[in-house]
C-alpha cells in the first residue's frame, strides 16, 4: 500500500470509527484537541520551505499546526518523522474542505499559489501565502477580492521585512535619519539554487522587491530588466533597476552563476547612508554619517563640492527568527480580524513589478510604466 492511500485511509478511517459525517467528525475532532481560541493551520507544500512553515507555527502560542499535505510521498515521510503528532495527507484538498481549518499556508511552487489559495478563500479560511504571491497581477487582484468579500486576511510571506536588520533600517528611514532616500542597491547572489519553473527574477527578487517596497514606501513608477539565460532556459542573472517618485533609484541584482554568496544592500539618503550585508552575524548594518554637499553660490560659476565624512555607527539589531515573529504576527492578524501590512496588496505590488521585469526582460531592456 502506497503511503498517500494509506495517509488518505487513515483520515477517511478516523470518521468511520466515529459515526458521523465528515463535517461533524472534523468539528470533534477540532473541539476535543484544541481550544476554541486557537487559529488551527493547515500547511501545504513540505518541500525546501515548508519543513520553516511547520517548525515556526507549531512554536507560536494560540496556534496549532493540525495537518500538512504534501503530493511527495518522501515528503510525508520526513514530516511524519519530524512531527509524528500531526496530521498528513497527500491531498491538499482534505485541508482545504475542512471545517476545523481556520487558516491556510500555502507553500508550494507559485503556479500553484492561485488555485489553492482561491479555494482556502472560498472555503472561509485566511491564508498565508509564499512569495511570490502570484504569477500574475490579475490572479493577485481576484485573490485581493475575494479575501474582502469574504472578510478574510492574506498574509503574503515577505520573511525579510520581519528581520531585525530590515526592521532596523526601516526605524531609521521613518525617523528621518537618513533623510530623502537617493537610491537603494542590493546584491543577492549565490551558485544556485537553480529553479525550474521560474527564474532568477522570480525566485530571488520578490525579496528585495518587497524590501525595497517597504522601505521606501513610494510606488514604483517604471521598471527595467535585463538578463540572460545560460543553462536551463531560464533566466539566471539579470539586473533590475526600479524608477520611485522624487528621484529615488533602485538597482537590484540577483544572480545563480555567482561562485560567491553576497547579500549585501547599500542605502543612500541625502542625510546618512548605510550598508547591510546580511552574512555578517554582528554588526549587520552600518550607518555612515557621510554624504555630500554641493552649492552653487550666486555669481559663483562654479559648483562648491564638500564632502561630509563623519561617524559610522552599528545600531543594535534584534535577532528574534523573522519567520517566528511574522507567524506570531499572522495568528495575531487573524485572531483579531486585522489586516497585515503584508497583505495581498503588499503582494500585488510586488508581482507587478516582477511582471514588468519579465516584459522588459524579453524586450531587453526596455522600459516598462507601471
Ligand atoms: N520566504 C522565503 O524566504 C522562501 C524561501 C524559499 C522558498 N519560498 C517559497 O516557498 C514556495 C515553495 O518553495 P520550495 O523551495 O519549498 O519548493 P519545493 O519544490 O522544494 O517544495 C514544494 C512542495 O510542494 C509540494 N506540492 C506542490 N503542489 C502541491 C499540492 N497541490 N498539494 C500538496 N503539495 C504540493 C511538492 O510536492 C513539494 O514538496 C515557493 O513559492 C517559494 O518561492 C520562500
Amino acid at each position: 500500500m502506497s503511503l498517500e492511500t494509506s495517509v488518505s485511509q487513515k483520515i477517511v478511517g478516523n470518521l468511520a470509527v466515529a459515526g458521523c459525517s465528515e463535517e461533524e467528525s472534523e468539528r470533534a475532532q477540532g473541539a476535543t484537541s484544541r481550544p476554541s481560541s486557537t487559529v488551527s493551520i493547515g500547511v501545504i507544500g513540505y518541500g525546501y520551505w515548508g519543513p520553516q512553515i511547520v517548525r515556526n507555527f507549531s512554536g507560536i502560542d494560540g496556534c496549532q499546526v493540525a495537518i500538512v499535505s504534501d503530493k511527495s510521498t518522501e515528503a510525508l515521510r520526513r514530516m511524519r518523522q519530524a512531527y509524528p503528532g500531526i496530521d498528513v495527507t497527500s491531498d491538499a484538498g482534505d485541508i482545504l474542505s475542512s471545517s476545523s481549518i481556520d487558516a491556510v499556508a500555502v507553500v508550494t511552487p507559485v503556479w500553484t499559489h492561485f488555485a489553492l489559495a482561491k479555494t482556502a478563500l472560498e472555503n472561509g479560511k485566511h491564508v498565508f501565502v509564499e512569495k511570490p504571491f502570484t504569477s500574475t497581477v490579475a490572479q493577485a487582484e481576484a485573490l485581493i477580492e475575494l479575501a474582502e468579500k469574504r472578510n478574510l486576511q492574506i498574509m503574503v510571506d515577505h520573511t525579510f521585512l520581519f528581520t531585525g536588520a530590515v526592521k532596523k533600517i526601516h526605524e531609521l528611514i521613518s525617523a528621518g535619519s537618513l533623510g530623502n532616500l537617493y537610491y537603494y542597491d542590493s546584491t543577492r547572489v549565490n551558485l544556485g539554487l537553480f529553479q525550474h519553473d521560474v527564474n532568477v527574477i522570480w525566485d530571488l527578487a520578490p525579496h528585495d522587491l518587497s524590501i525595497m517596497d517597504h522601505l521606501i514606501t513610494k510606488e514604483a513608477e517604471a521598471i527595467v530588466a535585463t538578463g540572460e539565460k545560460h543553462l536551463n532556459g531560464y533566466e539566471d542573472v539579470a539586473y533590475i533597476t526600479v524608477y520611485c517618485p522624487g528621484r529615488t533609484i533602485a538597482h537590484i541584482n540577483v544572480n545563480w552563476l555567482s561562485p560567491v554568496k553576497v547579500r549585501t544592500t547599500l542605502i543612500g539618503g541625502e542625510k546618512k547612508m548605510l550598508i547591510w550585508n546580511d552574512l555578517e552575524a554582528y554588526e549587520k548594518v552600518k550607518v555612515y554619517d557621510r554624504g555630500v554637499n554641493i552649492r552653487n553660490e550666486e555669481g559663483v560659476y562654479q559648483l562648491l563640492v564638500s564632502y561630509r565624512s563623519g561617524d559610522m555607527w552599528a545600531p543594535q539589531v534584534e535577532q528574534t527568527e523573522a519567520l517566528k515573529s511574522e507567524a506570531a504576527y499572522f495568528v495575531e492578524c487573524v485572531t483579531k480580524n486585522q489586516r497585515p501590512f503584508n497583505d495581498g496588496i503588499a503582494g500585488h505590488r510586488v508581482v507587478k513589478m516582477l511582471e514588468a521585469a519579465d516584459q522588459s526582460l524579453k524586450e531587453r531592456g526596455r522600459i516598462v510604466r507601471l
